[in-house]
Order: structure tokens, then C-alpha cells, then sequence
């Protein structure tokens, strides 16, 4: 659905007015229209910088350089022994220059490792680098703050200043939402440096255009994984509700990435299914998800067609909304049953045989199941609950040597978001650092990278994709 106040602040006259005014400019934001590059920062300018004793410059410097990033060192730094050490052993000779990319005042993205803090006076590395570099920090910038795994950390103060780190990056993304820039928190545990590049490919190009102010949690992980560039070619992805909306997006997206695609939706969307499906070269299959079989036709159906899942991504989802005493017992059944029952019933089905080793399930929640929002007891429960889901079943998915996470959208442009009444709607646009809505590939972007084996590390999280919606937060 059109954002008419997003157009109007884009068009010559609503931008004088909404200067003249005062009124928020929600930034364009620059999303990607290709494939996961091998070197998505050519020529990008990344400024580097440490706490002493930080542990992941050497993985940064690593995945910055295969990234393409040109990358300096805050001047401050510079003379760090982890950063000079890290940098001999990469051979990298870094500079502390001042950054000038493209004409653009400052580096595109500023990436801080905090691994190393330990006690609140370690964190004024924090304001002494942002505190002059923040403002030339050019439109739809980048900004990653790497730190521990509070509640891993044993020592008080570790832990102290490693949850710190969440309330710095959430406010800061706070501030620089405006000019479309994005500031996010990467949680590292103890060993998974190696895991590190992944997400910094996610996190750090359009291809999270409209992920900011949240926390990843990158682990160790099971095996060696790929880089992400590649990594779906060729693998079997089945994504529910694919006739429209998000799922579509998400097969789409899964389809750029090289995947071949299973969309399934209702059999009352089999006209829409087979057009979305047929334009990209995908297999349709209408079935009720919550059909008693639903489990067992789809392990049969892809084994026989395409020998098996690589990815199974949950995203058919149905609101029925009414204040707790006016809804009727059939709204909460059918939200329950469509939301997570399928879900639940589906994969125990998979697990029994249908998934390829390795495989990556991806379920979609909703900000709604973490705020909670009046006339939705139904649809918030299934979405807090798939959020428990995906943790619960995290140990036994890597046992099998793959991972379950979930993606929590926010106010996404779509027919379940068009049919809200307009004050909600214009809420859930505005109040978000970003202050618009997102759009389904926003959403299937993120669902992908977690589809990935390249995302290894990534193992039982739930990851808002909102704009830092401020409902939920
Ligand atoms: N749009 C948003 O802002 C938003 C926000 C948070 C979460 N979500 C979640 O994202 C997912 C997709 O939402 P959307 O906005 O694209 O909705 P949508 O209504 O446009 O699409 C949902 C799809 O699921 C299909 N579906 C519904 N019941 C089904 C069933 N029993 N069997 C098979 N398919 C079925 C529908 O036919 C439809 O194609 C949902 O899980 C939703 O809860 C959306």
C-alpha cells in the first residue's frame, strides 16, 4: 500500500512544507536489487575501533578486507597492541587518515569491538570515537558495536559493560535513524570470531536496510560454513503463504539468491499462488497448512520432486482480531492453529525425515507477540510463543547440524497492514527511528541470510526487522 506522507515529503513541495514545518522526512532507503555480492564495501570507507583487549579485531580486519571495505583506524586507536597486531598478522598496513568516500564527509560505516570492556570507565572509548565521528557519518550509514554475550560472561563488570552496549546502540540508532543510517549490536560469543563475516555481510549492506537498533547473537556454530555469497545456489526452499505478500517476497528474494522454491498457500490462493510462483520459476503446492496431512505432503511431495528441504521458512499468518471479551472461540483457534499448532505439527513431522542435513527453518513472529497490542490476545500469543518456539528447538536442530531462528517484522506495507484503520496505520509507519513502514523484502531479506549455512553461528534468535518500531522496543 502507498505511504502518501512518505511520497509527499519526496516531492519538491512536501519537502519545503515539511521543512518549513518541522514535519519528519522519512529517509529512502537504499535496499539492495541484487544478489549477495563477494565484495559488497568495494571502495567503502570503514573506520575500525577498539577497546584494549578486544578479541575480534583480527576476524574484523578479515572480513572487512574480503568485503571489498577500505578500511582506517580511529586515530585514537591506532596505536592499540590488539589492532597493531591484528593488522601484522592480516599484513594489512592501516591508516588512520581521515576517511573521504565518494565525496561523502565520513566513513560509510564505523565498526567498534567491545569484546575487550570490562569496567564502565572502558566504555568512554565509546563517546571518545562517536562523540566527533557521529555527525559525518554520511546517510544510510552503517554502525556495528561488537560485544560479549552478557549473560556468558562470569565476571561482574564484563557483564556490566557487555549489556551496556545494548542500551548505547538502541539509543544511537535512535539518533541517526533519520538520515536512514542504521546502528546495530553484535552479541559474539567466546570462540566464534570466525562466525563474525556472515553477519557483518548482512548488517552492514542494504541488505538490512531496515534492521536497526537490535542485537544478533552470533555463536560457534556447527561445521565449516560457506561465505555468503552462493550459498543457496542450487538449495530446496519451501516458504508458506507464498502467494503474496512477505512469502512472496521471501521466495523471490530466495530465487535471486539461486534457491529452488516450494511456495505453498491456502488452496482458496491457488490462482495467486500459481501467478506468483510461475513468474518465478518456482513449484506452487495449495494446501492448508493446517490440514491434518499438511506435514506428511509436504515431505513426500519435495522429496519425490526435489529429493528433499533445505529450508523450510513459516511464514503463512492470519490475524483475527477482537478485545478479549467480545472474541469469539473460533478467532483464537484459527489464529492458534494457522500462527503455530501448523507450525509445531509440520516441522515434528519434518524431523522425522523430509529435511536435508544441515537445514535451516526460519519462522516468522511479529513485534506484536513482544509488545503485545489490545485486540490481539490471540495473534500475540502465537508470535511470543513462536519466539520460545524457535529457542526450544534450537539444541535439537543443532544436534542435526542446522539451526531454527525466527524474524519479528514490524509495521510492514502489506494487504494484512492495509486493512488497518488509518490512525494504527500512521503509527506503525511513524513511530520507528526510521519513521516508515518496511516492505516485504525487508523482511525476506532477513529470513534469507538465515536460510543461509553461512549463517552458522545464528542458532535459536528471533531478530526485529522494524525500523526500531518504538512498539516493542
Ligand atoms: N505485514 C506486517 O506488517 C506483519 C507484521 C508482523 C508479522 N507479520 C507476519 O508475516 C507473515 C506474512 O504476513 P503478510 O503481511 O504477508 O500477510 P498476508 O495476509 O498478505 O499473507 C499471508 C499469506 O498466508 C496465507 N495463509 C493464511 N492461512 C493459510 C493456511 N491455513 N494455509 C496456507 N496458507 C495460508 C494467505 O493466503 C496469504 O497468502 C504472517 O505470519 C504475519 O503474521 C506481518
Amino acid at each position: 500500500m502507498t505511504d502518501r506522507y512518505f511520497e509527499f515529503t519526496h516531492s519538491p513541495i512536501g519537502k519545503s512544507v515539511s521543512n518549513l514545518l518541522g514535519l519528519p522526512q522519512p529517509p529512502k532507503l537504499a535496499r539492495a536489487t541484487e544478489a549477495w555480492a563477494p565484495a559488497p564495501l568495494e571502495g567503502q570507507g570503514v573506520l575500525l575501533a577498539a577497546s584494549p583487549n578486544a578479541t575480534a579485531v583480527a576476524a574484523l580486519l578479515k572480513a572487512l578486507t574480503a568485503m571489498g571495505a577500505a578500511i582506517r583506524v580511529a586515530p585514537q586507536h591506532v596505536g592499540l597492541p590488539v589492532i597493531k597486531a591484528a593488522a601484522q598478522d592480516a599484513k594489512i598496513t592501516l591508516s588512520s587518515e581521515p576517511v573521504r568516500d565518494a565525496g561523502e564527509p565520513g566513513s560509510r560505516a564505523i565498526v567498534f569491538d567491545a569484546t575487550g570492556a570490562r569496567r564502565p570507565e572502558d566504555l568512554r572509548a565509546l563517546y571518545d570515537l562517536f562523540h566527533p565521528q557521529v555527525a559525518a557519518l554520511p546517510a544510510q550509514g552503517r554502525v556495528l558495536v561488537i560485544g560479549r554475550v552478557a549473560h556468558g560472561e562470569t565476571d561482574v563488570g564484563a557483564r556490566t559493560c557487555a549489556a551496556a552496549l545494548q542500551g548505547f546502540v538502541k539509543s544511537l540508532a535512535k539518533e541517526v535513524g533519520k538520515k536512514g543510517s542504521t546502528v546495530n549490536h553484535i552479541e559474539l560469543e567466546s570462540g566464534a570470531e570466525a562466525r563474525l563475516e556472515a553477519a557483518l555481510r548482512f548488517l552492514m549492506t542494504p541488505h538490512a536496510a531496515f534492521v536497526t537498533g537490535q542485537t544478533l547473537r552470533v555463536g560457534k556454530g556447527q561445521g565449516s560454513a560457506p561465505s555468503l555469497p552462493g550459498s543457496l545456489q542450487g538449495k530446496v526452499a519451501v516458504v508458506t503463504g507464498a502467494a503474496r505478500g512477505i512469502g512472496a517476497a521471501i521466495a523471490e528474494v530466495l530465487v535471486r539468491e539461486g534457491a529452488q522454491v516450494v511456495g505453498i498457500d491456502h488452496p482458496a490462493q491457488e490462482g495467486a499462488l500459481g501467478e506468483t510462483l510461475s513468474r518465478l520459476g518456482g513449484y506452487g503446492m495449495a494446501l492448508d497448512v493446517t490440514a491434518a496431512n499438511a506435514g506428511e505432503r509436504i515431505a513426500t511431495e519435495v522429496a519425490e520432486k526435489f529429493g528433499g528441504i533445505d529450508v523450510i521458512v513459516h511464514n503463512a499468518g492470519v490475524t483475527r482480531d477482537k478485545m478479549m471479551r467480545n472474541m469469539p472461540p473460533h478467532f483464537w483457534d484459527l489464529v492458534l492453529d494457522i500462527n503455530l499448532g501448523s507450525i509445531l505439527r509440520i516441522n515434528e513431522r519434518l524431523l522425522k525425515g523430509g529435511l536435508n542435513g544441515g537445514a535451516r527453518v526460519v519462522c516468522i513472529s511479529s513485534i506484536g507477540g513482544i509488545a503485545g497490542n489490545a485486540g490481539q490476545t490471540n495473534y500475540g500469543a502465537t508470535k511470543a510463543g513462536i519466539i520460545g518456539y524457535v529457542s526450544a528447538l534450537a539444541p535439537a536442530m543443532a544436534k542435526a547440524g542446522g539451526a531454527i531462528n525466527a524474524v519479528a517484522p514490524g509495521y510492514i506495507e502489506t494487504q494484512m497492514t492495509a486493512a488497518m484503520p488509518v490512525g494504527p496505520r500512521e503509527v506503525g509507519r511513524r513511530l520507528s527511528s526510521l519513521s516508515q513502514g518496511g516492505l516485504p523484502q525487508d523482511i525476506a531479506e532477513a529470513v534469507v541470510f538465515f536460510a543461509s549455512p553461512a549463517a552458522a553461528g545464528i542458532n535459536g534468535s528471533t531478530l526485529r526487522v522494524c525500523g526500531q518500531n518504538f512498539v516493542g522496543a
